[in-house]
């Protein structure tokens, strides 16, 4: 029990222990019980839920989906097999995978109908803003399944959500660049086809190698999940008040596109570039971040809970340098961000705040370098996170106690005052 004396009264409250020993005072009663609210400015130190989907130990660099290490995953999955673990619990037998392949594959097109509404959109707009609508239109084309509640057009929804938001993110990018729109090739797996819907040519097909395609299966198995961030968290508050999943993962796209969230993979590569191009030495470029010049900071850098690094950083850059390696080629924008990293990781004003390299201090290299362009490197974010976002709106849905996310507030404005006709104001 944790005890708490308020105006001279002492309060009991439940502690509550995870099957990771994580610690938590359970103070649903304290308003009832005292008048008092607590406040947690962007909410640090408060968690919204219960969840058995991800497990992160930000002080170990520890990151498990459902209690499967991200080094095993990354090293022995695909990004299909793992988004099948993270929706439903357990790594799939062959039937179960089979069955979900057969699903992807069979909702990977999209209503012809529907693609006319890329025609509205202007071809400088951002994928983001298209990727957020469309997701939500795309409920509007299977009106049968998407806005009752029965559960079993559960798994058709999923699998046509995950299926469909390569196809559509491919397509926002062919109209951004006034190419024909290219149709999903059943006979190829989910990463290598989104790469043909990308790539590939009326006259030419795309054939990624084997490194590319290896290395954005594990891109998108290392954005899966990760617990509540910012935009999951967006997904589960929308997905609390009764809203069908592709509402809620459309909200979900809204909020990664923040640069300090999903967006913050585009803003790395344009942080790298502007050194690059200014010729900046990267002491000088580290000196004007401590100096908190307007609107600077060292992006890819710090996480709200791992104080120590992100194995996921890690993970991706073994991998660009593999793919690297593997083409021959060598990428200068990787020589600044290592170098960045070393003066980083040995400097007091990085160590004292624990600021280490996130997951989007090396992704977007491996986006750049698989010939993903800029725009679109937070869409990436967004298909890999589709898993995440739809086992916690399924986590939420199914729970039968659940109640609608409705935070209070200490309201800090006018105190009561009567209103003043406008002639006499
Ligand atoms: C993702 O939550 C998740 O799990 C997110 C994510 C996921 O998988 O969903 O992991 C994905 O969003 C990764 C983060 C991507 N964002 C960036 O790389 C943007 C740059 N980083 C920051 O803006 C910042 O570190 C955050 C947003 C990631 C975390 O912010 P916090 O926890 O609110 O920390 P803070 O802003 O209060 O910073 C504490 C101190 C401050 O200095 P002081 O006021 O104490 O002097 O650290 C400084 C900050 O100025 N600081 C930085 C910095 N990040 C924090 N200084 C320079 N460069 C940075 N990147």
């Amino acid at each position: 029990m944790a005890r708490m004396e308020v105006d001279g009264k002492f309060l009991d409250f439940p502690e509550i222990t995870g099957s990771e020993n994580e610690k938590a005072i359970d103070i649903s009663k304290l308003r009832s019980e005292s008048g008092y609210i607590t406040l947690d400015d962007s909410f640090g130190n408060t968690g919204s839920c219960r969840s058995a989907i991800t497990y992160i130990d930000g002080a170990n660099g520890v990151l498990r989906y459902r209690g499967y290490s991200i080094e095993e995953l990354a090293e022995k999955s695909s990004f299909i097999e793992t988004a099948y673990l993270v929706i439903y619990g357990h790594l799939p037998n062959r039937e179960e995978y089979d069955r979900f392949s057969d699903l992807l594959t069979a909702h990977e097109m999209l209503d012809e109908d529907y693609r006319k509404h890329y025609e509205g959109f202007p071809r400088k707009a951002h994928p983001m803003a298209i990727l957020s609508a469309m997701i939500n239109t795309l409920g509007c084309y299977d009106p049968e399944h998407f806005l009752d509640e029965d559960v079993s057009h559960f798994d058709i929804n999923a699998a046509r959500l995950i299926s469909q938001v390569r196809t559509v993110a491919a397509a926002a990018y062919r109209m951004s660049v006034g190419q024909p729109m290219m149709y999903p090739s059943p006979d190829r797996l989910y990463a290598n086809n989104f790469l043909h819907m990308m790539f590939s040519q009326p006259y030419k097909l795309f054939e990624a190698t084997p490194e590319v395609t290896q290395a954005l299966n594990k891109f998108w198995i290392l954005h899966a999940d990760h617990e509540q961030n910012c935009s999951t968290s967006t997904v589960r508050l929308v997905a609390s008040s009764g809203a069908n999943m592709y509402a809620s993962c459309a909200a979900g796209v809204c909020a990664l596109w923040g640069k300090l969230h999903g967006g913050a993979n585009q803003a790395v590569v344009e942080m790298l570039l502007k050194i690059q191009e200014s010729g900046i030495s990267v002491k000088d470029f580290v000196d004007k971040v401590k100096r908190k010049e307007p609107g600077l900071k060292l992006m890819g850098f710090g996480h709200r809970v791992y104080k120590n690094f992100d194995p996921r950083s890690k993970i991706l850059q073994k991998a660009l340098q593999k793919m690297l390696k593997a083409s021959g080629q060598t990428d200068p924008l990787l020589d600044i961000a290592q170098e960045l990293e070393e003066c980083a990781l040995r400097d007091e004003y990085f160590i004292e705040r624990k600021l280490y390299p996130n997951v989007d201090f090396y992704s977007g290299l491996i986006l750049r370098n698989i010939g993903i362009p800029l725009n679109m490197f937070t869409v990436m974010f967004a298909i890999g996170r589709m898993p995440g976002w739809i086992a916690h709106w399924k986590e939420i849905s199914e729970n039968p106690k659940q109640r609608i996310y409705r935070p209070r507030q200490i309201y800090t404005g006018e105190n009561l005052r009567s209103y003043i006709p406008l002639d006499e104001r």
